[in-house]
């Protein structure tokens, strides 16, 4: 795993400026906002966010990622559910939902949030993995189900700014995601498996919440062993609005007038 430089996403490309900027409107020193990032598996959110949060540094952002609400392997093999890992019922939503509650509610003189994150050299969650101080106005989030309509994941989506859906042509997605399954110790037929079976039943499921995102980050799509940097896009969902939805509560009160 090459690590990349700060601001720059997979293959070298910069974030878009589009995007900085909205990402710094968000992070007004003295308040808190939350911002969501989604898409399928591979796709490029935690690329996205680790590169966004690099840019507005550590004073201004601080990335919290879905995937530390993962269940331990422990839980999914009681509940007989290890071969569907990464499947919206392997995820502790209402924790989740409860950490972006009090994320959100934050305030500067607030102690510290921790929040855990998701160990993919061991594949389980890790407490406390992540320290959010409260003066850090803006928390990027993402994950794979910020928009989905069961469970708790309503409840996170309702505390958060925006929600920004990152996609790319699906060939290119699984090429990402198959390579990333081997470099985290699959077997070449058991990352093939992964990312065309269990992965891709997920990957449907969040196909159909893209038209809920405030914006829409499309990669062209070149492989990651390809010639160059795959540079991103932004655009409207398709079906949506035409700003950010004003869904109430205190992270939402700071947005568009
Ligand atoms: N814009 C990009 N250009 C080239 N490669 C990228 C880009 N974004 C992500 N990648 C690569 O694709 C793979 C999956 O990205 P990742 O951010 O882990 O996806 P996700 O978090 O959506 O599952 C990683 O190997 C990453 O380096
Ligand atoms: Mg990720």
């Amino acid at each position: 795993m090459s690590g990349s430089p700060d601001g720059v996403l997979g293959g070298g490309t910069p974030v878009p400026d589009e995007l900085v900027r909205r990402a710094r409107a968000l992070a007004v020193p003295g308040r808190r906002a939350v911002l969501g990032i989604t898409g399928p598996p591979g796709a490029g959110k935690s690329t996205l966010a680790r590169a966004l949060v690099d840019v507005l540094g550590p004073e201004r952002a601080v990335e919290v990622g879905m995937d530390g609400f993962h269940l331990s392997d422990a839980v999914l093999a009681a509940h007989g559910s290890r071969e569907r890992k990464g499947a919206i019922d392997t995820f502790d939503d209402a924790g989740y939902a409860a950490l972006v509650d009090r994320l959100a509610d934050a305030r500067p003189g607030d102690p510290p949030v921790y929040a855990p994150v998701f160990r993919r050299e061991i594949e389980e969650p890790v407490a406390a993995g992540v320290e959010v101080r409260a003066d850090v106005p803006l928390v990027v989030t993402e994950g794979n189900y910020l928009l989905a309509a069961s469970g708790a994941w309503p409840r996170a989506r309702a505390r958060m700014a925006e929600v920004w859906y990152v996609d790319v042509p699906d060939d290119v997605r699984l090429a990402r995601l198959t390579e990333r399954h081997r470099a985290f110790g699959k077997s070449p037929d058991d990352a093939h498996r992964w990312a065309r079976g269990s992965d891709q039943a997920n990957a449907d499921l969040i196909a159909r919440t893209r038209d809920a995102a405030d914006l829409l980050v499309v990669g062209e799509g070149r492989p990651p062993s390809g010639p160059g940097p795959d540079p991103l896009r932004s655009s409207r969902p398709a079906g949506g609005r035409t700003g950010p939805r004003r869904l109430g509560g205190p992270a939402d009160a700071q947005r568009s007038r």
